[in-house]
């Protein structure tokens, strides 16, 4: 039987965290044995937030590095940049024309952004009919996501049925796979874990940067239980054993970071080492990202030339 396909991307703005990984990434590497994955780095989404070629060469090295040290397997997966495959701004560019100002205007995103009353390039306006692209363009079935993107998946849904209606069924609909335990993982606040927030506690952490981190947490507490540092504790072990251990330990914050510390240590090193490895051979990373390129720009040449044949500018 053919594989599902199963897509997702991370955006190359800086050092990955922990929100990334158990809410989405760590998905990756579970689901590359039983779906055809295409892992992408979302360089053009980025591109809304980093302006600088240097930074933006340096954080896309970075994702690359990640996906290979959580260990995903470039046999089994597609790793790819967005920009190597052109189609997905074409593609884009062709949902825009049948996608109505109001309807984006729907966004999560979008309204926070006018909300903090900034000024909104039009990239920002368009990001989900660049996700949408980026989903509808490999027939994905499942796009296993943290549950801050499942409006964009929606926008993929609704687009994907659009495009249907008006040129003929051309689009698979895709469904969004989140987890409930790690739909939403909080920061060292509390609050939804994310770099603009300021609370997140980085995936490849250096053992110093854990300690700073994690003595870092609100110890905001209920019956003498920290919550928050409970909240990212339960990323690491069972509930029941860590109820147990925090009702043991009741009131004594110290003690309980302390564990903390040493069980994101312990679960983080080998990845990070993982990581240190890899980068002592760029060259090999970067050749790897080539080829899924490569392999990408071939299965959206062939879909982008069905959709140029349905909307009629092949002749
Ligand atoms: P990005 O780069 O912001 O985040 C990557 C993934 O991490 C998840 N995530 C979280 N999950 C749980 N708790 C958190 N605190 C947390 N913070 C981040 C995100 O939900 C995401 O799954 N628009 C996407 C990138 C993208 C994409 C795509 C994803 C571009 N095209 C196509 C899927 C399919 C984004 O900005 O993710």
């Amino acid at each position: 039987m053919e594989k599902k396909i199963a897509l997702s991307g991370v955006k190359p703005t800086g050092a990955p965290h922990l929100g990334n990984y158990f809410g989405a990434m760590k998905q990756f590497v579970e689901l590359q044995n039983d779906y055809e994955f295409y892992a992408m780095i979302a360089d053009y989404h980025a591109l809304n937030f980093i302006q600088n070629a240097e930074e933006m060469q340096k954080n896309i090295l970075g994702v690359l590095l990640d996906y290979l040290a959580i260990g995903l397997d470039p046999r089994k997966v597609t790793i790819f940049k967005q920009s190597d495959v052109p189609e997905h701004t074409e593609l884009a560019w062709i949902f825009d024309t049948i996608t109505t100002v109001p309807y984006l205007k729907r966004s999560h995103a979008f309204k926070d952004a006018e909300a903090k009353n900034k000024e909104i390039n039009v990239g920002t306006f368009n990001y989900p009919m660049l996700m949408a692209a980026d989903i509808l363009l490999y027939d994905t079935d499942i796009v296993p996501v943290g549950s801050d993107q499942k409006q964009h998946v929606e926008y993929a849904r609704d687009t994907a049925e659009k495009f249907n209606r008006l040129y003929g069924k051309t689009f698979k609909i895709p469904e969004p796979m989140i987890l409930k335990d790690v739909a939403t993982v909080p920061g060292t606040d509390g609050q939804k874990m994310s770099k603009s927030y300021g609370n997140t506690i980085p995936l490849f952490a250096e053992p110093e940067e854990i300690k700073k981190y994690v003595m870092g947490i609100v110890t905001d507490s209920v019956a003498s239980i920290p919550k928050n540092v409970f909240a990212i504790h339960a990323l690491l072990r069972p509930d029941k054993e860590l109820r147990f251990l925090y009702h043991a330990k009741a009131g004594k914050y110290k003690e309980l970071k302390e564990m903390l510390i040493e069980d994101l240590e312990k679960f983080i090193a080998p990845m990070r080492e993982q990581r240190k490895a890899l980068a002592r051979d760029i060259p090999g990373a970067l050749g790897i990202l080539k080829e899924g390129g490569e392999k990408a720009k071939r299965v959206a040449e062939r879909k982008m030339a069905e959709i140029r044949k349905k909307i009629g500018v092949s002749l």
